[in-house]
């Protein structure tokens, strides 16, 4: 939409990829950030054409200043927060974690706040990673419940969604917080449940691949989740809300007959008594009440869109197949 200026940190991941590929059709101004500068993800999903309409910059979410500045000198209107460092990092590193999923969000809510009125939507990017073991939950799980995250990520988010809480209490700051749980397809190349993805690619590739999880999850994927992101920022919610989302609530052994129906080449396994530590039952009413209508792609034909994609990409040489070893 013309007059919109978005400003998009951590565009280089997966989950901003799909933004950048999502927007890039509107016409709006487009101001993608990253600490990292080679648009490797973006260029899987957009022509060169597409992706010279972007305004690619380096920003690093830690530093105030920096942030604040970029969302004044693009005149922003809307943010999607995505930057952030996932589990293992996270448990690597703690301090630098905190640093990133922590400060770098309270940086961004100091940005909105100096410059409210030109931005007029926020949204960023929680976890289902707030919640703790599906025993702990009646369910379906709703979006108020305890957070009793089990990984520092999980407190990072936790701190997130807090931090939210606050600007909207004392400075009327509006934002929405989305928990993905698994999303997947074309550049989804890292983080623990990355699997999901890989298997995708690597039976588009010809391999056989072993899904190192099993049980109920709940996927959604990659494309319904970018549109999702800038359906809330540009919702005009009042308030301070982290949401849900649901989309498909299978068993991983659902997700694999549905891939070698779609594929039936496919050779791949799971490991069934791996089960993920967080709810996969989740009501996403709060979204819904938000969005009217979530985006939502079938399981089958999010499959077979994205084996169309990895097809084009190998033949390409645009994906790197050492991300299944
Ligand atoms: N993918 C999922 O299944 C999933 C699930 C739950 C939550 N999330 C959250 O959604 C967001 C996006 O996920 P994704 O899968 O696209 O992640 P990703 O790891 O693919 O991308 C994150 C991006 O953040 C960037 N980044 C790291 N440190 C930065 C810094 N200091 N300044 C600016 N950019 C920095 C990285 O370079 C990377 O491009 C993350 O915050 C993640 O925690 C993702």
């Amino acid at each position: 939409m013309s007059g919109e200026a978005f400003l998009i940190t951590g565009s280089m991941g997966c989950i901003g990829a799909w933004v950048l590929r999502n927007l890039v059709s509107e016409g709006a101004t487009i101001v993608a950030s990253d600490l990292a500068t080679d648009p490797v993800r973006p260029g899987q999903l957009l022509s060169d054409e597409e992706l010279a309409r972007i305004n690619f910059t380096r920003l690093d979410v830690t530093d105030r200043k920096a942030v604040v500045g970029m969302v004044a000198d693009y005149g922003v209107t809307h943010i999607i927060h995505l930057a952030g460092l996932q589990v293992p990092f996270c448990r690597a590193n703690p301090s630098v974690g905190a640093a990133v999923n922590v400060l770098g969000t309270v940086n961004i809510f100091e940005a909105a706040r100096e410059h409210w009125g030109q931005v007029q939507g926020l949204a960023y990017a929680s976890s289902l990673a707030v919640l703790g073991p599906s025993h702990l939950y009646e369910t379906p799980v709703g979006d108020n419940v305890d957070r009793i995250p089990q990984t520092l990520y999980g407190v990072y988010k936790t701190a997130n969604e807090e931090t939210a809480r606050i600007y909207w209490q004392d400075w009327r700051i509006p934002s929405i917080g989305l928990r993905p749980y698994i999303v997947y397809g074309v550049a989804r190349d890292q983080g623990m449940t990355s699997d999901i993805a890989k298997a995708i690619l690597a039976t588009v590739a010809g391999r056989p691949y072993h899904i190192k999880f099993g049980g109920q999850v709940a996927l959604q994927y990659a494309d319904d989740v970018a549109k999702m992101f800038i359906s809330c920022a540009r919702s005009g919610y009042q308030g301070a809300t982290a949401c849900n989302l649901r989309n498909d609530v299978v068993d991983v052994a659902d997700f694999v007959a549905a891939l070698g129906a779609e594929l039936p080449a496919a050779q791949v396994t799971y490991e069934a008594g791996n089960l993920l530590p967080f709810p996969a039952d989740l009501d996403d009413s709060g979204l819904r009440g938000i969005l009217g209508t979530i985006p939502h792609t079938s399981l089958r034909a999010a499959i077979r869109d994205s084996a169309d994609r990895f097809a084009a990409l190998l033949a390409e040489r645009k994906v790197d197949l050492a991300q299944l070893n």
